[in-house]
């Protein structure tokens, strides 16, 4: 399966480091080829995705890099939500993805899975491919609860109309987030081919969907993470901000 790299850059930069980063990363993803086998998005805050897209029209790998957003609003297109912005103005500048249920959001907005499953219908009523972010906190972990956790995340947030197509699920055990600690092959291994199986036996449409890992990524880790089966890209965070560290990072996925 063709592997998707997206780059989370979270609330970090500015305009200036927006600009920079993306023109760099372009140039170089365009001189080696790198998107001709890999799929490619960055995820810039709110404020630079216009600034992003124009950019990214200027550029030479424009094709190559797709852009998403960190989240969309579960209320609708158009109204009365101060503060919210609709996947529908996401698509409207030209967004193709959106990531949506990350476990910050779980946690610091407290998210639910259902609520989630209503910002994925939207983001699907706009277009939007959705990047779903599972994982299970190191308590649960602990409890030897993971697999029940991610199940009951993935049976609350899919809605009906997704498939391969508008669907990726992103696991990432919320304890490997931004901590340095990578969950073990062999752990990732295992989550993957579960949630393989639940999409293959509860929701067929979504039986291809890419299933990416997150959780401290980077330039050392990609290639090892990258050769477990059913593991078909990353949900890269600090390192997506770094551009040796996420070139790297697409390298090792071809
Ligand atoms: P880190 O790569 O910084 O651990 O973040 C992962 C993540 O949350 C991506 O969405």
């Amino acid at each position: 399966m063709r592997k998707l790299i997206a780059g989370n850059w979270k609330m970090n930069g500015s305009h200036a480091q927006a600009v920079a980063l993306l023109t760099s990363l372009s140039q170089k993803i365009a001189d080696e080829n790198l998107g001709e086998k890999t799929d490619i998005c960055v995820c810039p805050p709110f404020p630079y995705l216009s600034l992003t897209a124009e950019k990214l029209e200027t550029l030479k790998a424009a094709q190559s890099i797709a852009l998403g957003a960190q989240d969309c609003s579960a209320w609708g297109q158009q109204g009365a939500f101060t503060g919210d912005v609709s996947a529908a103005m996401l698509s409207d500048i030209g967004c193709r993805y959106v990531i949506l249920g990350h476990s910050e959001r779980r946690g610091y907005y407290n998210e639910s899975s259902l609520g989630v499953a209503e910002k994925i219908r939207l983001a699907h009523e706009a277009g939007l491919i959705a990047i779903l972010c599972v994982g299970e906190t190191q308590a649960e972990r602990d409890a030897c609860v993971q697999d029940s956790t991610v199940v009951a995340q993935l049976r609350e947030s899919i809605p009906p109309c997704a498939s391969s197509e508008n669907l990726v699920i992103a696991y990432e055990p919320v304890w490997a987030i931004g901590t340095g600690k990578t969950a073990k092959p062999a752990d990732v291994e295992a989550m993957h081919a579960l949630i393989r199986r639940f999409l293959q036996e509860k929701l067929d449409k979504c039986a291809g969907s890419r299933i990416l890992y997150g959780g401290s990524v980077k330039a050392e880790n990609a290639r090892e993470l990258f050769a477990i089966a059913n593991v078909d890209g990353a949900l890269v965070g600090g390192a997506s901000l770094k551009e040796d560290q996420f070139l790297d990072i697409i390298r090792a996925a071809l």
